[in-house]
């Protein structure tokens, strides 16, 4: 069978990407969602602009000292870097480990209340993993999304429908060589407080790993990527740093198993700065299970990164990469001062975001 085939090598690519003091760079935006960041720049979103703009982003120089992998887009694990030697080896060059997004997306939940969904993809996924791993993806993510509101969201429905298909993508990666990045997100949209976030997020993760020994998934070659256990945004009771990690903690040592190497935290639309402090508070925390915990950012590690950029400027770009990127390595191991790198405060935070 497959998934024996490959695990022995799943389970050494797990431990690489949860290496101590690295963390993993989400830079996987569909190619509409690139085009709002970009926007935001005034630089038009092309080809060209988006290899330029990827293309320095995996040159930076040392990058490979905080970052263990990096998840793309479809379009960029084929593309060339604009000097002709392809992204994958450029990655490759840093010690950085490809990854990929094999989802297709999120749709409306039929029988699920409005803002429910789920993610799309399973159709012919064991065959498509197999061509990332054959272009040098090691790893690949799947991002469900459950949002919490007033009227009895997320379903119970909608928590079996999405638990039960980040468990299928599992499997279906597992058995093509990749180890798969688990994302069950809670949004933050919403005015619930932080210990609902918590009993949500509890019974979701819960779910998750009971679909995946459903599926007999492999532990030991996954990570998982959950949101940080926060209050809503528009919750007026807001959570100090220290709270947020000890709930967060608290969520994660009761339900996710001691076998898997490494939870790498989605930031969502936290602002860099609060991202870096959060994750260095947990890791401040006597915690319970061996699991690394640390970072698989986003916005949180490129925000000000493309504000430097602003089109070309690759070495104002990547000095911010670099800075935000050993920030959140010094947090991953509880030694980040807060303030010590440059950042930005700006909440990232959009309501109704679409990745
Ligand atoms: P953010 O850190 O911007 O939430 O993105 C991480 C990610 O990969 C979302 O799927």
């Amino acid at each position: 069978m497959a998934l024996n085939y490959y695990a022995k090598e799943l389970k050494e690519n797990a431990q690489l990407l949860a290496s101590k003091g690295k963390g993993i760079l989400a830079v996987d935006e569909s190619t509409k969602t690139v085009g709002k960041r970009l926007a935001g720049i005034g630089v038009e979103n092309t080809e060209e602009n988006r290899k330029a703009y990827r293309g320095m982003l995996f040159t930076t120089k040392d990058l490979g000292k905080y970052i263990s992998g990096a998840i793309l887009f479809e379009e960029t694990l084929f593309q060339n870097h604009p000097d002709g030697e392809p992204m994958v080896k450029k990655l490759n060059d840093l010690g950085i480990i490809p990854g990929i997004k094999v989802d297709k997306g999120l749709n409306p939940l039929p029988g699920g209340k409005d803002v429910e969904t789920f993610c799309s993809g399973l159709d012919g996924l064991v065959e498509r993993a197999a061509k990332y791993y054959e272009q040098g993806a090691r790893f690949a993510k799947w991002r469900a999304v459950l949002q919490i509101t007033a009227d009895g969201c997320p379903s119970n429905l909608s928590i079996q429908e999405n638990a039960w298909g980040l468990a299928r993508y599992a499997r279906s990666v597992q058995e093509a060589g990749l180890v798969p990045i688990i994302e069950p997100e809670i949004l933050m949209d919403g005015d619930h407080t932080i210990e609902k976030t918590a009993e949500v997020q509890e019974e979701v993760i819960k779910q998750v790993y009971k679909a995946c020994q459903t599926n007999g998934v492999l532990l030991e070659g996954t990570l998982l990527k959950p949101s940080m256990t926060v209050n809503g945004a528009d919750c007026s009771e807001k959570a100090d740093p220290q709270k947020v990690a000890e709930l967060t903690i608290r969520t994660m040592e009761r339900c996710v198993p001691a076998s898997v190497p490494g939870i790498v935290f989605l930031s969502g639309g936290l602002s860099e700065e609060a991202a870096s402090v959060y994750l260095n508070n947990m890791n401040n925390l006597y915690r319970k299970a061996m699991w690394n915990v640390s970072f698989s950012y986003g916005r949180a590690l490129q925000h000000s990164c493309l504000k430097a950029w602003k089109g070309s400027d690759t070495e104002a770009g990547q000095k911010a990469l670099i800075a935000r990127a050993q920030a959140n390595s010094e947090a991953s191991k509880g030694a980040y001062i807060p303030g010590s790198q440059p950042s930005s405060d700006e909440q990232l935070f959009v309501a109704g975001y679409k990745y």
